[in-house]
C-alpha cells in the first residue's frame, strides 16, 4: 500500500478515457461550482494537465465513525482512504480502532496537515499518508477502503476495486457505484455537515466478493 505504482503507459484508449474523464469531470465541477459549499470548499492543487478530481470536503466526526462501524474494522485490518483530505479518517482508524491506516492526497498542504494532526494524535507510526493520484496507487494490500469522492470518480475506480480479494470491504460516503447492488446502507445525521441541504450522510458498505454479491461484480 506504501508504494505509488506506476502509470500504465499512454495507449489510444488509455488517453481516450483520460480525455472523457477530463471533460466528465469539468462538467461536474462546473455544475458543483453553482454551489455555495464547492465555491467555498478549498480546493485540490490541480493535476498536471490542469484537471481536479474532488474538491476538499471534510467527512464529520460521528460520520468517520459510523463509516468505520460500518466496514466493521478490527484487528488485522489495512484501511486506505483515497483522498484523505485532512487525515481524520486515517486518523480515526489508527486512534480508536488501533489498525494500521494509510492516506492517499494529491494536495501536498493537506499531506503534511495530516501528518502533523497524526503525530499530535500519537499515532503516526500507524496513520501515514502518502502524496499521490489516487488513480496510480496500489489498491491491494487494504482490507477495508474508504471513500468520500464524487460519483465519477467512483465509476471509474470500478475495476479495479472489483478485482480485490474477495472480503475486502468497500465504504462510500453519499456516493454510490452505479449500479452496483450495497451491501449494507446507511443514513446517518450529520448536524455538523458543511454541504448539502439535508444534515444527514449516506454511507454505502461494498464486500468485493461478498453475501450481497454472489454474482460478480458488474
Ligand atoms: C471530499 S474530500 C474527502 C476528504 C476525506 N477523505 C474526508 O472524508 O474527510 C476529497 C479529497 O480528495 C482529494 N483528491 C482529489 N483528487 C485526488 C486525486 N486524484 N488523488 C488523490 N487525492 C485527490 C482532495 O484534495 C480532497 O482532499
Amino acid at each position: 500500500m506504501n508504494q505509488p505504482v506506476e502509470p500504465p503507459s499512454d495507449t489510444g484508449q488509455g488517453a481516450h478515457r483520460r480525455a472523457s474523464r477530463r471533460a466528465h469531470r469539468r462538467a461536474c465541477l462546473t455544475a458543483l461550482a453553482a454551489l455555495p459549499w464547492i465555491a467555498q470548499a478549498p480546493r485540490a492543487r490541480a493535476q498536471s494537465d490542469g484537471s481536479l478530481d474532488v474538491p476538499f470536503v471534510t467527512t464529520p466526526q460521528n460520520v468517520v465513525d459510523a463509516m468505520l462501524a460500518l466496514a466493521g474494522v478490527g484487528p488485522g485490518d489495512r484501511l486506505l482512504d483515497l483522498g484523505s483530505g485532512d487525515g481524520r479518517i486515517v486518523i480515526t482508524a489508527a486512534q480508536r480502532w488501533g489498525i494500521e491506516a494509510t492516506g492517499v492526497e494529491i494536495d501536498p498542504a493537506l499531506i503534511e496537515r495530516a501528518r502533523a494532526e497524526a503525530q499530535r494524535a500519537g499515532v503516526a507510526h500507524r496513520a501515514q499518508f502518502i502524496e499521490a493520484d489516487l488513480f496510480k496507487v496500489d489498491l491491494t494490500q487494504a482490507t477495508v477502503i474508504t471513500m468520500y469522492l464524487l460519483p465519477d470518480v467512483n465509476l471509474l475506480l470500478r475495476p479495479r476495486l472489483q478485482q480485490l480479494r474477495p472480503g475486502t470491504r468497500l465504504v462510500s460516503h453519499d456516493w454510490d457505484m452505479g449500479d452496483w447492488e450495497p451491501d449494507r446502507t446507511v443514513l446517518v445525521d450529520a448536524p455538523d455537515k458543511i454541504v448539502g441541504l439535508r444534515k444527514q450522510s449516506r454511507l454505502m458498505l461494498w464486500t468485493v466478493g461478498g453475501p450481497q454479491s454472489a454474482r460478480p461484480m458488474r
